[in-house]
């Protein structure tokens, strides 16, 4: 697998490979790969070639107050695992080829951005519109892969992709999940042994959603009092947010019927993880995807 580090030598190979009629998919990531990350490169190397992945941590999505510092960066395990999965190439640009000095151009993708995840953390999906762009700019990808896991990073990236006449498909992964339920991330390093085992609440939360809904529960602030319910069941939660939202608009519903994320934001000690469930249509009644 070649690592490429320059933003000329990476635009040059996206150019050689469109000359060539080839499909171009392309992952982006921060590192710290695990197996979410790594379905989405299976997923991209079924449907594309050549395929490429990014790591760049990306300074413009964290807060002053965020882990960025702590962020793990275990390259070495990193490069292993995308050779193995053979992708083509990893971009690695530095924070200089990104934002160089003098940088100033920012994308907002209104609305959506202020909500939620955006609420907790000012200036985050600022952060992640700009470097998504920018990376599909640079990439140039017939079609770039997401995980469900960040359900509202998604929804955004692709409102902007829309609103900006990009020509690239942007692709939806499922959640990949512990055995044990609990949604893959690279922060899930963070927790000790019994946070990680109090972590486990966010997804059993999402599980009595479903199963209320299943028994015909459609309204949403008793399935959000369940997820309350199970969630401060566990002394070391803390709830940010557990909300069910329209997954086109992300704002909060009355009743489940359309479309709908129940979304959850849940500190284990100090570390802040997300999970969320899709719930839509499936003939008369409703589908739930954890
Ligand atoms: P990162 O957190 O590294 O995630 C990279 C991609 O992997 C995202 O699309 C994310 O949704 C997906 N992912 C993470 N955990 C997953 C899981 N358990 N199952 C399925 N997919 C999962 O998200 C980012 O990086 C950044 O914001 C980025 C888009 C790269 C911009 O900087």
């Amino acid at each position: 697998m070649e690592t490429i580090r320059t933003i000329a030598w990476m635009k040059e190979k996206a150019r050689e490979a469109r000359q060539e009629q080839r499909v171009i998919g392309f992952v982006p990531t921060m590192g710290a790969l695990h197996s979410g990350h790594m379905a989405l490169v299976e997923r991209a190397r079924k449907e594309c070639s050549p395929v490429y992945a990014s790591i760049f941590l990306n300074p413009a999505q964290f807060g002053p107050n965020e882990d960025l510092s702590k962020y793990p960066r275990p390259l070495e395990a990193d490069l292993e695992k995308l050779t193995a999965a053979k992708v083509d190439g990893l971009f690695l640009p530095d924070a200089a080829e990104i934002y160089p000095l003098g940088f100033s151009t920012y994308v907002h993708v209104e609305g959506l951005s202020e909500r939620l995840e955006g609420k907790a953390r000012p200036g985050h999906f600022r952060g992640v519109a700009t470097v998504v762009l920018k990376l599909l700019e640079i990439v140039q990808p017939h079609y770039a892969y997401f995980g469900r896991k960040d359900a509202q990073q998604v929804r955004i990236i692709r409102q902007m992709v829309r609103d900006l006449n990009s020509d690239v498909e942007i692709v939806v992964c499922p959640i990949v999940r512990e055995p044990d339920g609990l949604a893959l991330s690279s922060r899930n390093t963070y927790l000790g042994v019994d946070e990680r085992k109090a972590a486990t609440v966010l997804y059993r939360a999402l599980q009595a959603a479903a199963k209320e809904i299943a028994a015909g529960v459609r309204d949403t602030l008793d399935l959000q009092r369940t997820l309350h319910k199970v969630l401060e069941s566990e002394p070391r939660a803390r709830v940010d947010y557990a909300e069910i939202v329209d997954a086109e608009t992300f704002e909060p519903m009355v009743r489940v019927g359309r479309c709908c994320y129940a979304l959850l934001a849940v500190y284990i000690g100090k570390t802040r993880l997300i999970d969320n469930m899709l719930i839509q249509p499936a003939g008369d009644e409703l589908s739930m995807e954890l």
